[in-house]
C-alpha cells in the first residue's frame, strides 16, 4: 500500500496582495513552497508527491528543484480542481486503498511530527481524517455593517489544518462528486462529509498555520527561525 502526498500549490493568494503568489515569497530565506515540499519528502513514508502548478506559473523554473519522488501537474480554478488535477496525475497507479495525503502549499510549517501522528492514527481507519485544533477564542457571526448578530459555542468548533489523509478512490468520488453537484469545498474533509461520512480528526500544532495575511509571514519566519531553520 503506498502513500502519497498531494501539494495544491495552483493559488493566487489574492488576499495577500502581493505580485508573487504567498507559495514563492521567502521565509527564512527559502520559498515557502520548498519548506512544504521538504517537510513532506521528509517524512519516508510518503512515496510520491504530485506539486500542483498554475498553467501560467513563472517562478517554479526558477527554483530548479528536483526529487526522484516528486512530479509536477497543473491546477483548476478551485483548490478542490487542483487536488482533483493531483489524484488524476497518479490515477494509473494509485491503487484505490493507497492514502493520499493533501498538504496546503502555503503551510510551511507542519512538523514531521504531526505528519506521522496523522499516519499513525488514520493508517486503520476506514473514513480517513485531518489535522485539527480546537478554537480558544471566541467565535462571533457577523451581520451587515460588521455588527454581531450572535456568538458561537466555541465547544467542539476546530479549525481544519493540513494535511488531510484519504484512501484515494473515497478521495476521488468525493471531489469528482463537489465538481459535478457544482459545491465549492475548501477542504478534501468537507468533500467527504457531503458523501455522508464523518473524517476524524488528529490534533495538530497551532504553528501549522496557513500563509494568508502578510503578518502570517512574520509568525512563520519565527517558528522557522526557533527550529534552526535560518
Ligand atoms: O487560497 P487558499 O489559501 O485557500 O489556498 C490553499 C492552497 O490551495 C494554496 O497552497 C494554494 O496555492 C492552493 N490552491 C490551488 N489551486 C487553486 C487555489 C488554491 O492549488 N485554484
Amino acid at each position: 500500500m503506498t502513500i502519497w502526498a498531494i501539494l495544491p500549490a495552483a493559488g493566487i493568494g489574492r488576499r495577500m496582495g502581493s505580485i508573487t503568489p504567498k507559495q514563492y515569497i521567502s521565509v527564512c530565506g527559502t520559498p515557502v513552497l520548498v519548506h512544504s515540499i521538504e517537510r513532506l519528502l521528509a517524512v519516508e513514508e510518503i512515496q510520491q508527491l504530485v506539486v500542483v502548478l498554475q498553467e501560467d506559473d513563472i517562478w517554479w523554473s526558477e527554483l530548479n528543484f528536483y526529487d526522484p519522488r516528486m512530479l509536477t501537474t497543473w491546477g483548476g480554478d478551485e483548490r478542490f480542481n487542483s487536488v482533483l488535477n493531483g489524484l488524476e496525475a497518479i490515477i494509473e497507479r494509485a491503487e484505490p486503498d493507497d492514502w493520499v495525503l493533501v498538504h496546503d502549499a502555503v503551510r510551511p510549517c507542519v512538523t514531521q511530527a504531526d505528519i506521522r501522528q496523522l499516519i499513525l492514527e488514520l493508517s486503520e481507519h476506514n473514513v480517513g481524517g485531518l489535522l485539527a485544533t480546537p478554537i480558544d477564542d471566541t467565535v462571533k457571526k457577523i451581520g451587515v455593517d460588521e455588527h454581531v448578530i450572535g456568538t458561537l459555542d466555541r465547544n467542539g468548533l476546530w479549525s481544519a489544518l493540513t494535511p488531510q489523509m484519504f484512501r484515494f478512490e473515497l478521495l476521488y468520488k468525493a471531489l469528482s462528486n463537489a465538481v459535478t453537484k457544482g459545491i465549492s469545498v475548501t477542504d478534501e474533509a468537507s468533500a467527504v462529509e457531503n458523501l455522508g461520512l464523518k473524517p476524524k480528526v488528529v490534533m495538530g500544532e497551532k504553528s501549522n498555520l496557513k500563509i494568508t495575511h502578510e503578518a502570517d509571514l512574520i509568525i512563520a519566519e519565527a517558528f522557522l527561525s526557533s527550529e534552526g531553520i535560518e
